[in-house]
């Protein structure tokens, strides 16, 4: 089941981190993430914002991610030049972050569930907008948001490492 992360979980969340990271820069991949600072995992283990996750059944963390939710939103943090149709200045929205799956548990839907549980929880605090961003080449991720009716509003090259992203965008009825 899907829980919420507390703000002494912090090692928990560093050590996946790591653990993700070591695992795709293996495999030549790094790109995938841009690795989290334990400045921003303190600011989103506490309100507004929400870490949920995922145990595997011997009780290790192995699945993570960060509902952001600032109280004053600014769509600039998409990096897409206009605002979404229907997203009126003043709305709150939240972006999906720091997706984190362990290799292990890949595969069987747990992407999948975390949007699902996103979504419950933006639709409980009131959040109609709903957006993520995603590298371009990221098939499962793609995937994943356009199967939950989330529509791509955007694309554009992220300067921290040249990877192109992908803006997806969701109103619920809140
Ligand atoms: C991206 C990530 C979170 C996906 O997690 P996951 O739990 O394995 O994903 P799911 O099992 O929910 O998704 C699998 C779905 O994607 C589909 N899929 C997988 N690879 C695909 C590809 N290359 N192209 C299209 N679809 C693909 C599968 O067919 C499956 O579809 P279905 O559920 O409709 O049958 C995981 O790979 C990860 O943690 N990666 C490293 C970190 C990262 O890249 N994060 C950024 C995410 S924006």
């Amino acid at each position: 089941m899907i829980y919420y992360l507390e703000p002494d979980d912090l090692q928990k969340v560093l050590d996946l981190q790591n653990r993700i990271y070591a695992f795709l820069k293996e495999q030549s991949n790094p790109r995938f993430i841009v690795p989290r600072t334990e400045a921003y995992f303190t600011e989103h283990l506490d309100s507004p914002h929400k870490i949920a996750a995922l145990q595997s059944d011997d009780g290790q963390h192995v699945a993570q991610a960060i509902f952001h939710a600032p109280h004053d939103f600014d769509v600039a943090e998409l990096g897409v030049p206009t605002l979404p149709e229907g997203f009126e200045r003043g709305m709150r929205a939240s972006v999906l972050q720091g997706m984190l799956i362990d290799p292990a548990m890949r595969g069987q839907g747990l992407m999948s569930r975390f949007i699902e549980q996103w979504q419950v929880w933006c639709k409980d605090q009131n959040i109609s907008h709903l957006a993520a961003r995603t590298e371009a080449s990221h098939g499962a991720s793609q995937h994943n948001f356009k199967k939950h009716g989330f529509t791509l509003i955007d694309t554009m090259i992220d300067p921290r490492d040249n990877a192109k992203i992908c803006v997806f965008h969701k109103k619920i009825s809140a």
